[in-house]
């Protein structure tokens, strides 16, 4: 989807066109997962540094008009949990982008229809697991069923494709790789697998952790016959289809095959820091910026500026990788 007529093309200096804007609309989140956040003592951004929704489609808007941004996502924290989201939603959906949200599920039962209303386009949700007790291990919280109802209604509502998340760990929820897949084929949902990412608020990760592509796509490969789908593009997904015809199913293979090459996004934080890369250690402030009065050419140069500075890919899997300050909750996924 293009957005029409802009002033010109928002180019990195690896010459990758930037045009996809991820909002995070709340750090906080009504889940505790383990590969995230601590069970207890996060510090939540004080109501007053988050960005209203006005700040927000101003600088969405910026994004589109002056440089063709043609997709925004809301992510969260669980982007659900702000308070009428809905209503933004609607003010972004006007935008004309392809909208859309990544969700934990928890209240979709009652939100999906809305949301569709607003003018969202798509839904991505997140569920590791589909036994009761190891979901609330890995969650924090025993909401299986709600999140199972919150597929349901998203599906309802009339979203296709759902797409579904599960991060992958070992020896927490490896061996439901299967039956994840399954569950996808069964219920028409796309389902992919994320590589566990140094992003979790305990730093707990390792990388004897993750489970990688080859291994997650041998797994279903002995259960069904697959094809890979051609190159993902901008995606972050490899995708396969299902040789019988059942759907596709995905990996986010981001620890061993990093789709850093193609990335066309960047992200701006609940508090208003535009960031060029989920693991960049640099923010830059657009929230006083707005808040100080700057105009729209001046926040548009803070943009440009900020992306001169996008690298070429993370580091994960070199000696010299420095987390990010922030954990995936803080950022957005
Ligand atoms: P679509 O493919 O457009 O539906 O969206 P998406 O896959 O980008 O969105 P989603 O929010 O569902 O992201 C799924 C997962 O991809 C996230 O939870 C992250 O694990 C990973 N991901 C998203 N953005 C980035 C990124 O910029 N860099 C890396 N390395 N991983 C990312
Ligand atoms: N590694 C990989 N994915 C993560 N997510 C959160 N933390 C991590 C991590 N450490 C994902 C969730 C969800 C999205 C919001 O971020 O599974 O899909
Ligand atoms: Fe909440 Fe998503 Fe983090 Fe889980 S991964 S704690 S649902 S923000």
């Amino acid at each position: 989807m293009s957005s029409g007529a802009h002033a010109r093309d928002l180019v990195d200096p690896f010459d990758r066109v930037v045009r996809d804007l991820r909002i995070s609309v709340t750090d906080r989140c009504n889940f505790r997962c383990t590969y995230c956040m601590p069970s207890e003592g996060m510090q939540w951004m004080p109501r007053s540094e988050i960005l209203t929704f006005e700040e927000i489609e101003r600088i969405a808007r910026i994004c589109v008009e002056r440089y063709g941004f043609d997709g925004i996502r809301l992510t969260g924290g669980e982007p659900t949990i702000r308070a009428h989201v809905t209503t933004l939603v609607a003010k972004l959906a006007a935008l004309g982008v392809d909208l859309a949200l990544t969700t934990n599920g928890a209240t979709l039962r009652n939100s999906a229809f809305d949301l569709r209303e607003a003018g969202l386009s798509r839904i991505n949700i997140s569920l590791d697991t589909l036994d009761r007790e190891k979901f609330a291990q890995m969650t924090r919280r025993d909401e299986l069923d709600n999140v199972l109802a919150g597929i349901q209604a998203a599906k309802s509502a009339g979203f296709d494709p759902v797409k579904i998340n599960a991060v992958v760990e070992r020896g927490v929820n490896d061996d439901e790789v299967v039956d994840l897949a399954r569950f996808g084929r069964d219920e028409g949902l796309e389902m992919r697998f994320i590589e566990f990412m140094p992003l979790d608020a305990s730093d707990e990760w390792q990388r004897a952790k993750v489970v990688g592509q080859a291994e997650i796509v041998d797994m279903i490969a002995a259960e069904w016959a697959v094809e890979q789908l051609p190159a993902r593009g901008a995606a972050p997904a490899n995708m396969w289809r299902y040789a019988d015809g059942a759907g596709k199913v995905g990996v986010i293979p981001t620890v061993t095959n990093p789709f850093c090459g193609d990335c066309d996004r960047v992200r701006l934080t609940a508090d208003g820091q535009f960031r060029t890369c989920l693991f960049a250690t640099d923010e830059f402030d657009l929230r006083d910026a707005m808040r100080s009065g700057e105009t729209d050419d001046q926040l548009a140069a803070r943009i440009e500026a900020a992306v001169g500075t996008k690298w070429a890919g993370h580091q994960i899997n070199q000696v010299n990788f420095i987390r990010p300050q922030r954990s995936m909750s803080q950022i957005g996924g």
